[in-house]
């Protein structure tokens, strides 16, 4: 059967080839199309158009004032070197209103694995042939994945803030010197485990296959908090004009950690224990702080440290469920690390002097008493919750207790 095109003004270079195209591309290779135009030089065009796309003029009608009239028959050739598109089904679903992540997957599950040659290529396209090959690293779903990263992906999105204005700045403005040199320093040691925490994920993230776009999101988003959390702590210690020390033994761990390149220990040591860890320092700054500015930023990062570590138990729970060997496996990535920090004893003397003159709020005996105490308290309460961590990660309590006896004193 002949189908038949009225190209009514169009002309070649005016719009028609796109026209064509829409037309004769999805006929079979044999299948005719004739074209109509009012146009006598069109008319002539439309026989070379048709030789540069692949399909050949079979018969015209040129009549003394038109219209005229070329029938073309399509050739065997595609535009696209794959095959052709599938028929058009229905798609994701939103739902209230919103398209979740979790939605990608509305036809298929997750793949286990994925070729490491794949592209760039958004889930559900069809690539092309005659692309360049890729070399991902991260090609196995169960190295990386999280049962729930979509929703975290979701999560994420949803509790972005601006440090620049989301922290009541002012009111960091007018604080005794010993308590700004304090905050200082317990915002700098911040700010210097953050850029771990971003280093770490960054890293991984242009290894991960595409065919994976949850963890590309996740992965982004996680270093992008890590961005904000630079960010909001480094302008906390500026503000005050107090200037502080990155220390030497933070840099010594977190060096250490960047020296881990496996993700599932990465998992366990940056977002099992690191910024879990984490998770109650910035609370104790949140509930401690002398003023407004510095506990908003210490509550704000932790909301976003909640997320980084509920995808680190996640991850690890399941990859542990999937493969008991690899609980022994993370147990050897700590104690590789801890080898390697056997010089550090105990937090530095200088965060635990910001930590207790703040929790203390004056310079008076009775009060950095109290303030020690707080400290001492700080310490049992990382500890405590390190173990649930780790318990609700899949270690037993033996091995949970040693793993947390192999964190770092450096808390990240
Ligand atoms: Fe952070
Ligand atoms: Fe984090």
């Amino acid at each position: 059967m002949t189908r038949e095109l009225d190209a009514g003004a169009l002309e070649l270079g005016g719009g028609l080839e796109v026209l064509l195209a829409a037309s004769i591309d999805p006929m079979q290779p044999g299948a005719r199309l004739l074209v109509r135009t009012p146009s006598r030089a069109t008319a002539y065009e439309l026989h070379g158009w048709a030789r540069r796309a692949g399909h050949r003029a079979v018969a015209e009608r040129l009549p003394d004032g038109g219209p005229y009239e070329l029938e073309i028959e399509r050739g065997a050739h595609r535009g696209v070197l794959a095959d052709p598109l599938p028929a058009r089904a229905s798609g994701p679903k939103p739902a209230d209103g919103r398209m979740r992540t979790s939605e990608l997957r509305w036809q298929a599950e997750v793949p286990a694995s994925t070729p490491a040659s794949c592209g760039f290529a958004p889930l559900g396209s069809i690539p092309e042939l005659g692309a360049p090959r890729f070399d991902w690293t991260l090609n196995d779903r169960d190295r990386i994945w999280a049962d729930d990263v979509a929703e975290l992906v979701d999560q994420a999105g949803a509790a972005q803030w601006d440090a620049a204005s989301a922290v009541p700045w002012d009111a960091a403005l007018e604080l005794p010197e010993f308590m700004e040199r304090a905050v200082s320093q317990v915002m700098t040691f911040i700010a210097q485990n953050e850029y771990a925490a971003l280093y770490v994920p960054a890293r991984f993230l242009p290894g991960v296959n595409p065919a994976f776009p949850e963890m590309v999101m996740w992965l982004s988003r996680h270093v992008h908090d890590e961005a904000r959390h630079i960010e909001v702590f480094t302008k906390r210690s500026l503000i005050g004009g107090q200037a502080s020390y990155s220390l030497a033994s933070t840099e010594l761990s977190l060096h250490s950690l960047l020296e881990e390149h496996d993700f599932s220990g990465c998992a366990l040591l940056l977002n099992v224990l690191g910024e879990g860890t984490f998770l109650d320092l910035l609370q104790f700054v949140d509930q401690h702080a002398p003023d407004a500015a510095t506990r908003a930023a210490a509550a704000l990062a932790h909301r976003d440290e909640v997320r980084h570590v509920h995808f680190g138990i996640s991850h690890v729970r399941r990859r542990i469920a999937l493969d008991p060997a690899e609980r022994a496996a993370l147990v050897a990535v700590a104690e590789r690390r801890a080898s390697k920090l056997t010089q550090m004893s105990g937090l530095s003397p200088l965060l635990v002097e910001g930590l207790t003159i703040m929790a203390a709020g004056s310079l008076q005996p009775a009060e950095l008493s109290h303030g020690a105490d707080a400290v001492k308290g700080l310490m049992k309460t990382m500890e405590t919750n390190r173990l649930k961590r780790l318990a609700a990660a899949g270690f037993d309590p033996q091995t949970a207790q040693y793993l947390s006896d192999l964190h770092t004193p450096n808390l990240m």
